[in-house]
């Protein structure tokens, strides 16, 4: 038995798993709770349900730490920290959902001296809500900043840990400080309001720096500028900083699109309006779409043409289809009247929930074989390895669009591809 304090965690998805693994990893004993029964079935027999890099080893190198329930009283047993990790999906309203995030306190509040510390991500002003609701228990706030693909490392290797409380709940921020002491980062302690809007305003400013860069991307392909090289060059920048500045089909995933709503809306239900998100917004729409035009200007009509799409997945190292770019890119060609047929290593059984009426390929040259045209989706390294003579030789009409200016793309025209990119300079102009 570990001296360090035993977590208790609410919710076995992405953000709870990797928690729940990381905080075993640093040495407590963690009993985590899901109320999927074959959920926490799998988890029990070692099988991790997400693709998420070094997630199953930390999960198997600590199995003794884990505990796996579906029930809450082991958790309420064991722990007086219990980090509630439960979905808030957006409502029709764009509201975030908190029908996951109240059960858990209804269950936590069962007296005991216990905190609730949120990681799911609320509303600005929800902590408050809750505490004055619930007596019974501590409340902190601690955003949860991991990104998927990245997960265990940035959990373990953070740049910050946000701790929000309110007086008179010291010792559980306190708790939760000693907690993440061994992963060595800097500590913002502040209130539940602020806890929450900081991590709000950084999911916001980081889609904001992509939206900005793809519009940069979009004025480069207008005035003859590679975006690529302007991202470099504005990222040396100690203010800008190089990361969040890569112009390609939008931003998808299960945060930045829920995340920017949600601020936007939470501005618009307190009288503010959040003017720049609604081009945030915009622009990352529009951004999805623009493959479409690129693809016409060598095709002229996309009717009856095949379209191969190289990656599924929101991004790289994820099996997650979350809003993925994919998804409106693969519907808005079929509405034009191509057949499309696709790639990914990993996402292929969630993308085929979602999408119908794509082929899906069992390698990247199989998508690719008889196509009018292929548009590289995801960042999957196995991408750049491909032997684009033979890529040229396979397909109908050796066009490339590169959603992610992922590719070499003098190697891909030396193989005799058309090669169009996000705000590159395309074939048909002057190359510098
Ligand atoms: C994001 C945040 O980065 C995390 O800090 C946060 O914890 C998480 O949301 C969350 O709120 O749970 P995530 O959605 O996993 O993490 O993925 P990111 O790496 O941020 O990428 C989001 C989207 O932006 C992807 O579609 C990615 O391809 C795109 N992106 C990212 C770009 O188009 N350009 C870039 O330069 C960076």
């Amino acid at each position: 038995m570990s001296e360090r304090e035993p977590i208790g965690v609410i919710g076995t998805g992405w953000v709870g798993l990797v928690t729940a693994a990381c905080f075993a990893e640093l040495g407590h004993r963690v009993v985590a709770r899901d109320i999927v029964p074959e959920k926490v079935a799998a988890l029990e027999r070692g099988e991790v349900p997400i693709h998420e890099p070094n997630l199953s080893e930390l999960i198997k190198r600590n199995r003794e730490r884990l505990e796996f329930t579906t029930e809450i009283e082991p958790v309420l047993e064991e722990a007086r920290l219990i980090f509630v990790c439960v979905q808030t999906p957006p409502t029709h309203s764009g509201d975030a959902d908190l029908t996951a995030v109240m059960r858990a306190v209804e269950e936590i509040g069962s007296g005991g001296r216990r905190a609730l510390v949120m990681k799911s991500t609320v509303p600005v002003g929800t902590g408050r809500r809750i505490r004055d609701l619930a007596k019974g228990f501590a409340y902190v706030s601690c955003p949860e900043f991991l990104r998927e693909g990245t997960a265990v490392k940035d959990f373990l290797e953070p740049d910050r840990v946000v701790i929000g409380a309110e007086p008179g709940d010291e010792w559980a921020a306190d708790a939760v400080a000693a907690a993440y002491e061994a992963v060595g980062a800097p500590i913002v302690r502040t209130d539940l309001s602020s806890a929450e809007m900081i991590k709000l305003a950084s999911n916001a400013f980081l889609a904001t720096k992509i939206s900005f860069i793809n519009e940069i991307a979009n004025v480069s392909e207008e005035v003859g500028a590679d975006v690529t090289e302007v991202a470099r060059g504005m990222g040396m920048d100690d203010r800008i900083g190089p990361r969040f500045l890569q112009a390609g089909i939008g931003y998808g995933g299960s945060c930045f699109p829920k995340d920017v709503s949600a601020l936007k809306i939470l501005a618009g239900n307190s009288g503010y309006h959040f003017q720049l998100l609604n081009s945030v917004i915009e622009v990352n729409e529009l951004q999805k779409r623009r493959v479409l035009a690129k693809l016409t200007k060598h095709l002229d009509s996309l009717s009856g043409k095949r379209v191969a799409l190289l990656g599924l997945a929101f991004k790289v190292d994820t099996d997650d289809m979350r809003e993925a770019s994919s998804l409106v890119l693969a519907s808005r060609l079929q509405g034009e009247g191509a057949t499309v047929v696709a790639y990914d290593p990993v996402a292929e059984d969630r993308a085929k929930e979602l999408l119908s009426d794509v082929e899906m390929s069992k390698s990247p040259l199989d998508a690719i074989d008889g196509a009018d045209a292929a548009v590289l989706v995801t960042e999957w390294p196995e991408f750049a390895e491909l032997d684009w003579a033979e890529v040229a030789k396979r397909m109908n009409t050796p066009l490339l669009v590169d959603g992610r200016n992922f590719l070499d793309a003098e190697a891909v025209r030396g193989a005799g591809l058309t090669y169009e990119g996000i705000g590159r300079p395309s074939a048909s102009e002057p190359q510098t």
